[in-house]
């Protein structure tokens, strides 16, 4: 479905998927717990799910003839981050709008982590005090204009690079992927668990499994604390990808799964179930997870298996998306493991 579009190579290649036993049998071992690696995909700055979609996003970024990458996100965003890896590995300049989305205190919260990579890679973040909000932002575009007025040429990446016309085919692809690797493997999945918060990783994937007519499989765990606003940005990105990548019929609202119980208590801060989850994946299968995003689909993950939501013999394949760099804005929480 992707041909028709350029895409610019930031990744690593397809990337690994790994059975995992001990947190299967952690679980009860009814339900095989499989993870794909979006975590490992690239030596771009720890990488994670951002890179797959700018994959397709730079390329008109460079068509354009801008000198900088304009971003937003919050202080510990592995968004920014990673657009700060991209311009630098592009020789572009970058400059973030690193908003406080996360009500938590931490001594070391804004100079450690995501935040710190990104100002070693040259960016210019600049910190302000608005809250929580997925859409598009004044700073975001006082940013822009910011680049204009300097003389400079920005080129605008919305915040998770999701409301982009090109922000859901990355993980188009990585639904052909994994169809892919599945025949390669001899295995067949039958659900997928995705965070989602603005919306563009579920969203590309819905559309691009609903070409293999099993989009009601991507189960969704929001992590947004804002569902309804983030259902509405998937449903959106979801109709515009289909449309782009022609997939000759309606997305049904069916088929859009997005699970609202593990957000609580806001948007990055941990539950002691969040934390008890992270806790599971790192004891069992060292598999890091963060307390803003991964840890809260993972807790997601655990709650419904052990519900028995998966019936016996399910395979269910997580999607790591990336995001450890900001458990070291939570050192203290985590201070005893
Ligand atoms: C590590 C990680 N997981 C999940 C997400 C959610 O993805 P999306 O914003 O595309 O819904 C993000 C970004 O917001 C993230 O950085």
């Amino acid at each position: 479905m992707l041909e028709k579009f350029e895409r610019y190579p930031l990744t690593f290649g397809p990337t690994a998927i790994e059975f995992l036993p001990r947190l299967t049998k952690a679980l009860g071992g009814d339900v095989e717990i499989w993870a794909k690696r979006e975590d490992c995909n690239s030596g771009l700055a720890m990488g994670g799910n951002k890179l797959r979609k700018l994959e397709y996003i730079i390329p008109d970024a460079i068509a354009s003839n801008a000198d900088t990458l304009v971003s937003i996100g919050g202080v510990q965003s592995n968004h920014t981050r990673m657009v700060a890896a991209v311009a630098a590995k592009l020789g572009m300049k970058c400059r973030l709008v690193q908003e406080s989305w996360v009500p938590h205190e931490d001594a070391v919260y804004d100079r450690v982590g995501n935040i710190l990579m990104t100002r070693l890679m040259g960016a210019d973040s600049r910190i302000v005090d608005d809250g929580f909000d997925i859409g598009i932002r004044k700073s975001w575009e006082d940013a822009i204009q910011s680049v204009i007025d300097e003389g400079g040429k920005p080129y605008a990446i919305p915040a998770g690079a999701s409301v982009h016309k090109y922000g859901g085919l990355g993980y188009v692809a990585f639904a052909e992927e994994v169809e892919r690797q599945e025949s390669e493997m001899g295995v067949k999945f039958d659900y997928i668990i995705v965070c989602v918060v603005t919306g563009s990783t579920q969203a590309g994937m819905i559309v691009g499994f609903a070409a293999q007519n099993r989009a009601d499989r991507v189960i969704g765990i929001d992590a947004s604390g804002t569902p309804e606003q983030t259902r509405a940005q998937v449903r959106q990105i979801v109709d515009n990808t289909a449309e782009l990548v022609e997939l000759g019929r309606p997305v049904r609202e069916d088929e859009i799964v997005i699970l609202n119980d593990y957000a609580y208590p806001a948007y990055g801060v941990p539950s002691n179930e969040t934390n008890e989850a992270i806790r599971l994946a790192a004891r069992t299968e060292a598999m890091i997870t963060d307390p803003v995003y991964e840890g809260k689909s993972m807790q997601g993950l655990i709650d419904l298996t052990k519900k028995g939501f998966f019936p016996k013999g399910s395979k269910v394949l997580y999607a790591h998306l990336g995001g450890a760099p900001a458990l070291n804005g939570y050192s203290y929480t985590y201070r005893n493991g």
